[in-house]
């Protein structure tokens, strides 16, 4: 039997990179999928994907900042699929990156809310859904702001760190209800998303991004997507309110 035969999942950030690798691997182990991004061309490029393998997958193009898109992505949950048992809240982005005395009120809150509100939107409809059979609600942290600092991230940072606070409350305030709630904290990975990939990083700027890392190289979206089934299935029916690192050990190296 697959892992996720009979479960529903809802994940956002699902346009590309680790949200879209984990729709693709979570609908090939049976799960039925909502998938969010603002993309809409991606998300029903990625909904023809699951379904051309046989998978099942309905899309809700959107912004993670707005209420009304956390609400109406558990709506759907249970009018297309009538449960839901797992949610992955990956949504974020890296936001602007500047010194802290030169990042301006509105650039901060932007990465905030972004990283960090949506995420707690989402929650706020997911945990009352979940409580109703017990499930998993996963959160996409980082190294960064939790074993790293890095110059430029203040944002980022603080709304990765905030997220851990945020999955442990909810890992203490839901686990009665049979809510597992985990943060995964991804190292480098080879997405549009990373800095090796921006616009004009050249291959000296991978090479130093793989050499933080004691693998000497920056992960798959694959390899974080299977973390994130572990921590979404049975497998991982004891783990709760942790802070998951899957980071190629770029939190302990230091060569
Ligand atoms: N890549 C890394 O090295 C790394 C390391 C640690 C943690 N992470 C985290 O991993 C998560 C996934 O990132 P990724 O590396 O896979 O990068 P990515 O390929 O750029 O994916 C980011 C996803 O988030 C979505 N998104 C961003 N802002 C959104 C918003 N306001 N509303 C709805 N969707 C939004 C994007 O979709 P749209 O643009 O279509 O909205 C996209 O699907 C992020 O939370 C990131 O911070 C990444």
């Amino acid at each position: 039997m697959n892992t996720l035969e009979h479960k529903v999942a809802l994940i956002t950030g699902a346009t590309s990179g680790i949200g879209r690798a984990a729709a693709l691997l979570f609908a090939g182990e049976g799960a039925r999928v909502i998938v969010n991004g603002r993309r809409a061309d991606e998300l029903a490029q990625l909904v023809a994907d699951i379904e051309a393998h046989g998978g099942r997958a309905v899309a809700l193009p959107g912004d993670v900042r707005e209420e009304s898109i956390a609400a109406e992505l558990v709506s759907l949950a249970r009018e297309r699929f009538g449960r839901l048992d797992i949610a992955v809240n990956n949504a974020g982005s890296m936001g602007e990156m500047l010194p802290v005395p030169e990042l301006s009120r509105e650039s901060w809150q932007d990465t905030i809310d972004a990283n960090l509100t949506g995420t707690f939107l989402g929650a706020k409809y997911q945990l009352p859904a979940l409580a109703e059979r017990g499930g998993a609600l996963i959160v996409t942290s980082s190294f960064v702001g939790h074993t790293v600092g890095m110059p430029g991230t203040a944002a980022y940072a603080a709304s990765k760190a905030g997220l851990i606070g945020l999955v442990q409350t909810i890992a203490a305030e839901w686990g009665a209800k049979g809510i597992r709630a985990n943060a995964i904290l991804p190292g480098g990975t080879d997405t549009p998303a990373n800095v090796a990939n921006a616009p004009g990083a050249d291959a000296g700027v991978r090479g130093f991004v793989e050499g933080l890392h004691a693998l000497k190289r920056m992960a798959a979206p694959e390899e974080i997507a299977r973390a994130m089934l572990f921590l979404a299935s049975d497998a991982a029916s004891f783990v709760t309110g942790s802070a998951f690192l899957v980071d190629g050990g770029v939190s302990i190296s230091r060569t």
